[in-house]
């Protein structure tokens, strides 16, 4: 056998397949109660509204000009541009269409804020726990990560503070204000004003992602961290939560001084982001569509988080595990009881009859072996009270020392 003729870059080598989706592979036995994914409903997803859009786009244009299935322009499509920046007028940002770059999911909105900001060895300050999808997208910069220390409402200031006295300054702070993943915590309005009081003194920028503020279910979150530092904040938005995830649309909002840089980086990745999808998604929500489709959503997923809370403290009640209470998202963030570790636990979870993703990869720092999140918008209440029996039958096995789980 000769040796391969390939040599990997550094940045290949850091590169890890994404631990959830390995533990998903676990999870996806037929007739699980399945409270591990993080997807949307498919029942959220507007088939018709999409059918009659694309009929009508298709027959846009002639022979001479077919728009939707012509090459389009990197930054995106004007409609949408002017879609965001309203949107965001509305939640008290200032923003022109011109700070707009249509994305491919925010996703690539995380890549390409990485590209353009880190350097190997550049400082990242993130929250703890934080989204793995970031942690994914910006370790192939190879930076460092440091975990800021945060509570129920997110990062605290005086966590910002410790870790601006240490070493170098950093490039930014990734932050998930609004139904956090995976967490479900939001940041209230008096932190929002202590953060953006810490970040400003330190001039320290930071990245706002926000998949989730539009499932809010009790009311609507305060005003993004965007309107109140609008040129030190890059904002991460996307349609995949109130629309559908596989057309893969998002967007990033920068300051004029970052955005040529931003575009640059989107049009080396893919030119552009597929102009059909843009057009189908601005003919649906031309009208005002989602003004009626974003209420349907909330009003499902509210029922569900209200089921999941309601099992929850029905039968773990008394146990000594904790959970948040999300105002909104997918997710509830569980601590297991001293001793008992969710990755260990999750076998027999499994064997019970359920599953959960373990908390340990949402953490760019040390782990918390105790945490574990659920999903509760794709099971319906029948199936989330018996998930969470079961997962209360595995914890209490495993407190008994008759189960695995046992031994943090
Ligand atoms: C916090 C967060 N950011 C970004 C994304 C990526 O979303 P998309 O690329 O579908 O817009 C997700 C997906 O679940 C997410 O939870």
């Amino acid at each position: 056998m000769t040796q391969s003729p390939w040599q990997l870059a550094a940045r290949a080598e850091t590169m890890n397949p994404s631990a959830i989706r390995e533990i998903l592979k676990i999870t996806e036995r037929p007739g699980i109660l399945n409270f591990a994914g993080g997807l949307p409903s498919p029942e959220t997803f507007p088939v018709d509204a999409m059918r009659a859009a694309c009929a009508a786009v298709l027959a846009e244009g002639s022979a001479v000009a077919r728009p939707s299935l012509q090459y389009a322009a990197s930054e995106g499509l004007p409609e949408l541009r002017q879609w965001v920046a309203a949107e965001l007028g509305r939640q008290g940002a200032r923003v022109v269409p011109e700070q707009v770059l249509i994305t491919n999911g925010s996703q690539q909105g995380l890549d390409l804020v990485a590209k353009v900001l880190l350097d190997a060895g550049s400082r990242v300050l993130v929250e703890t726990p934080t989204y793995l999808g970031a942690l994914q997208a910006f370790t192939p910069m190879q930076p460092r990560f440091d975990s800021v220390d945060s509570d129920d409402g997110g990062v605290t200031a005086s966590g910002l503070r410790e870790q601006l006295q240490k070493g170098e300054r950093p490039r930014f702070v990734y932050l998930l204000p609004n139904f956090q993943n995976p967490s479900g915590r939001t940041q209230d309005e008096a932190r929002r004003q202590q953060v953006i009081a810490v970040c400003r003194e330190h001039a320290l920028p930071m990245v706002e992602d926000n998949p989730y503020g539009e499932l809010w279910y009790d009311q609507p979150p305060p005003a993004p961290l965007l309107a109140r530092w609008p040129e030190g904040v890059i904002y991460l938005g996307s349609f995949s939560k109130i629309l559908a995830p596989g057309l893969r649309l998002g967007y990033v909002v920068a300051p004029p001084s970052l955005y040529p840089k931003l575009l640059q980086a989107k049009q080396a990745a893919d030119l552009h982001t597929a102009g059909f999808n843009q057009r189908v998604v601005a003919e649906v929500i031309r009208d005002g569509f989602l003004d009626r489709h974003v209420p349907t959503i909330r009003a499902r997923y509210k029922t569900q988080r209200d089921a999941m809370l309601a099992a929850l403290a029905h039968h773990l009640d008394g146990l000594g595990a904790v959970w948040t209470q999300p105002a909104g998202g997918m997710f509830i963030w569980v601590r297991l009881p001293e001793g008992l570790n969710a990755q260990t636990l999750l076998p027999a979870a499994v064997e019970a009859g359920m599953a959960f993703v373990p908390g340990a990869p949402f953490f760019a720092g040390q782990s918390d072996v105790r945490t574990l999140r659920l999903s509760f918008v794709t099971s319906t209440p029948a199936q989330i009270e018996r998930g969470m029996a079961a997962l209360a039958s595995v914890v209490r096995a495993a407190m008994s020392g008759t189960g695995s789980g046992s031994g943090a």
